[in-house]
């Protein structure tokens, strides 16, 4: 097939891990007989150095052009001035909005070999694998007003959570349709103890629950669904949750798996691609990295499950996906590691002599179509 993919390597490490998560799907066009056109955007900090905004309107023309988007990480101490007017996270928000990428799945599975380098107890961590559900363009991260004023002589600032009924129905349809190729499970978790906005989610999802009798479904406290992230994260199949809540988690989420770095994330809506698929921005769940940025010691393998769910997701091609998802399952069960996941004693592997495995195990077990 042809496709064409919109790079956004942005700030940090982003960069060094979406040039290997680039190398895996050069081996994927070659090995699979596709032939996938890359476009390199800016995008954050790097976007406001070279043209003095977060999202340049090339980038956003491009992505809304492209069949899906591969994004590093945005961000970093030399635009993180408080009072600064523009900032590296706006251009990823205007990205999500601009692009109306409604719900981002975050899939959690920790590797069966992986599971010392979490501080959970390994038997906490058997048979975890779930997928949170994050509404993406709403909630108070675009509600307004969000400002900074003076009242009464005092400075006071304020942000405003906003939910319509029409997000939320849309955001859980997908999510319970999820559920129906998983494990029939769905956890919609939210403030409705406190917040309005809350509680016209928990009405508006237990709605659209009745359109989904298989489903099994039920509501979970914010404050609660953080703390059974860790008493019991293996009973969980699909989380459905608000834009804050779910980066919340899904941070919390990625200490199952050992490393905020292997984790992978797919943002789509209903804007569907020349192929018939939803135009898609993958990303790894981890930020630009600063205190690491530069040195080559990334791990790049968050970057590379988010190829495959672009590959998957976007452009339909299951088998590529799944390749290169087994590939990393090699790779890792055979004890290569980087810095973050390392056993103790272990001299870990730099981001790109883990590259050059996982390439040679690809090529290994996906010989080229002739
Ligand atoms: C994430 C990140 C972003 C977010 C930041 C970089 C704006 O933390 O994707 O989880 O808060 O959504
Ligand atoms: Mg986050």
């Amino acid at each position: 097939m042809k496709a064409k993919i919109v790079l956004l390597p942005g700030d940090g490490i982003g960069p060094e891990v979406v040039a290997v998560a680039l190398s895996l799907l050069e081996l994927v066009a070659n090995n699979f007989g596709h032939q996938f056109t890359m476009e390199e955007h800016l995008i954050g900090g790097c976007a406001i150095d070279a043209v003095q905004t977060p999202l340049p309107k090339k980038t956003l023309s491009a992505c809304l052009e492209a069949d899906a988007v591969l994004l590093g990480a945005v961000g970093g101490p030399k635009w993180d001035d408080p009072r600064a007017k523009v900032r590296p996270e706006q251009g990823l928000l205007g990205l999500r909005k601009g692009m109306a990428l409604f719900a981002n799945l975050r899939p959690i599975q920790p590797h069966p070999d992986v599971l010392s380098a979490s501080p959970l107890k390994a038997e906490k961590l058997k048979g975890v694998d779930f997928v949170v559900v994050r509404e993406l363009t709403g909630g108070i991260y675009f509600g307004e007003p969000s400002k900074r004023h003076q009242v009464n002589g005092q400075t006071q600032a304020l942000d405003t959570m906003i939910y319509n009924q029409y997000e939320i129905e849309r955001v859980a349809h997908l999510a319970f349709k999820l559920a129906q190729t998983r494990g029939n499970k769905l956890t919609s978790v939210d403030k409705s103890n406190v917040l309005e906005s809350s509680r016209l989610w928990r009405e508006t999802v237990t709605k659209v629950a009745l359109v989904y009798p298989d489903v099994d479904f039920d509501n979970l406290l914010v404050d609660a669904a953080a703390m059974h992230l860790l008493t019991r994260p293996a009973s969980f199949d699909v989380i459905l949750t608000a834009n804050l809540f779910g980066d919340i988690l899904t941070d919390e989420a990625s200490i199952l798996t050992g490393s905020l770095g292997n984790l992978p994330s797919a943002s789509l809506g209903d804007n569907m691609n020349t192929s018939g698929k939803p135009r898609g921005v993958f990303e790894p769940i981890h930020g630009s990295a600063p205190d690491i940025a530069g040195k080559g010691i990334a791990n790049p393998v968050g970057a590379i499950l988010s190829a495959a769910l672009l590959l998957r997701h976007s452009l339909g091609l299951e088998e590529e996906a799944n390749a290169i998802e087994n590939v990393i399952n090699q790779t890792l069960a055979a004890g290569y590691r980087t810095a973050d996941i390392a056993k103790p004693g272990q001299d870990p592997l730099k981001t790109d002599a883990l590259r050059k495995i996982i390439e040679s195990q690809f090529i290994k077990t996906n010989a080229p179509i002739t």
